[in-house]
């Protein structure tokens, strides 16, 4: 098997990073909704969706809808009782045309306290939750801090948190390694790293391994 520390992976990467680059992530596509996914991590979200069966994913970054959509279509197939995906961005023009029952559209900055309070309100209404969460919004360092800092606390036990694009901009990577060392709650796992090779998140796949299993009530972080 070839690791990432061997000259063979080093050389690959690089090449296939460029090759892609603007291309691959941007163009793809999820039942006709622009989805801004490097397919190979869709496809570990699938499989982390099935292995850990969360019934809430909080997304940040909609865009068109398509990753939401995508998301909603899995946690069903997977058979997740009740399941829900909350997106949110600065603003859902552009998610207009994507329309479910199990896709909760929040419009607000997301490391804002009203985006947090319209989190709270939407786990409210729930029972307790198996929470996931994926940051894909504005990856400019400051922001991504600000997100992990106002948004982390939602993700429950044995659930992902990821950092999106990571590849592309530093900002993500900055970011949560000066978040990590505070927050002994979550690990990094070089799972799909090591597994897809390519990965748009490189540093950006996260679980918390301690903590509530599901969240009872609504916390502030
Ligand atoms: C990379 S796109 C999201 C892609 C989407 N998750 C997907 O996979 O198709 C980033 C989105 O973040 C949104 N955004 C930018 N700044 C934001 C902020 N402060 N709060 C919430 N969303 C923001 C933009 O409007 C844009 O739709």
């Amino acid at each position: 098997m070839v690791s990432r520390w061997d000259s063979k992976w080093i050389q690959t990467v690089p090449a296939w990073y460029a090759a892609a680059s603007g291309r691959v992530p941007d163009c793809t596509r999820y039942m006709g909704h622009a989805c801004a996914k490097n397919p190979l991590d869709a496809w570990a979200y699938q499989e982390i969706i099935f292995d850990n069966t969360p019934d809430v994913i909080i997304e940040t970054g909609t865009y068109a809808g398509g990753s939401a959509l995508y998301l909603s279509h899995v946690m069903q197939n997977a058979g997740i009782e009740n399941p829900l995906v909350i997106t949110i961005d600065i603003s859902q023009a552009g998610s207009i045309h994507v329309l479910s029952s199990n896709i909760l559209k929040i419009e607000a900055s997301s490391e804002s306290i009203d985006a947090v309070k319209a989190i709270e309100a939407a786990l409210d209404a729930r029972g307790p939750s198996k929470i996931m969460m994926i940051l894909d919004s504005d990856h400019e360092y400051s922001h991504v801090l600000d997100e992990l800092h106002a948004l982390t606390g939602f993700v429950t036990r044995g659930q992902y948190l990821i950092v999106e694009d990571a590849d592309a901009v530093e900002g993500p990577w900055i970011a949560v390694n000066e978040w990590l060392p505070n927050a002994p709650d979550f690990e990094r796992t070089a799972r799909y790293e090591d597994k897809l090779v390519w990965t748009s998140n490189p540093g950006g796949w996260l679980i918390r391994t301690r903590g509530p299993e599901r969240l009872p009530v609504p916390q502030s972080p």
